[in-house]
């Protein structure tokens, strides 16, 4: 949005009024003055393929513990292992095919929230779908079994408004 103004302004104002295109040519130069929010929004990751390259440091730190949490694992679930010698991790490596796998889930995620979730109105749940919404601290979210529903106590096409009662399923 900025940088769109950012660019139009000057080529409007050359094209409209060109004898103020000596003034247009200064505009740009105050336009800098955002420049230290972009740079921290710019820390210079390497491989970024789905997340958003203005990521910050402190979104991206955020957002991997989560993945951690929500799966119950370690970074080297996706990362490559540290260097055995110098015990550097490279972060930015592809090394670990884990890795590739959590690019389609990160996507699939978004979509679930941008291109289905956001088209329900008045949804009474707004909670985003995020990874734990499926793995629920599982590397692979388990098979849901609902506990058995008891015989004849609904009539067959009768809306299942009532819950089923709260027996436990068997182990
Ligand atoms: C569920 C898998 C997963 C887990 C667990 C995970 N990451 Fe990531 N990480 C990724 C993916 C996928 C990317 C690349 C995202 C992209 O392509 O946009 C990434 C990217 C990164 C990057 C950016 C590297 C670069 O320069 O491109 C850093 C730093 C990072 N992770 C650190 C961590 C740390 C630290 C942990 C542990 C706290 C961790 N990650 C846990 C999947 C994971
Ligand atoms: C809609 C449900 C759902 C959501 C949301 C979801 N996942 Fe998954 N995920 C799955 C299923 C199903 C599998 C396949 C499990 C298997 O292979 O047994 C899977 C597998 C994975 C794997 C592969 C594990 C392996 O052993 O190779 C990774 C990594 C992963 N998910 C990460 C994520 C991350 C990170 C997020 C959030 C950005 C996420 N998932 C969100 C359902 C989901």
């Amino acid at each position: 949005m900025n940088r769109l103004l950012r660019c139009c302004v000057p080529v409007l104002c050359a094209g409209l009024v060109p004898v103020l295109s000596v003034n247009a040519q200064t505009a740009p130069a105050t336009a800098p003055a955002a420049a230290p929010a972009a740079q921290n929004a710019a820390p210079g990751f390497k491989n970024l393929k789905v997340l958003p390259d203005t990521i910050t440091r402190d979104d991206l730190r955020k957002r991997m513990r989560q993945f951690t949490g929500d799966l119950g694992v370690q970074c080297e679930f996706c990362h490559a292992p540290a260097d055995p010698v110098t015990k550097r991790a490279d972060r930015a490596s592809d090394a670990n095919p884990v890795k590739e796998t959590a690019r389609y889930m990160i996507q699939m995620t978004e979509d679930i929230n941008a291109k289905y979730l956001a088209q329900i109105q008045n949804r009474e749940d707004t909670n985003p779908v995020t990874c734990g919404t499926c793995h629920r601290g599982e590397k692979h979210p388990s098979v849901f079994i609902p506990p058995p529903r008891q015989e004849g106590s609904r009539r067959p096409g009768a809306p299942s408004a009532v819950a089923p009662p709260a027996t436990a399923p068997p182990a």
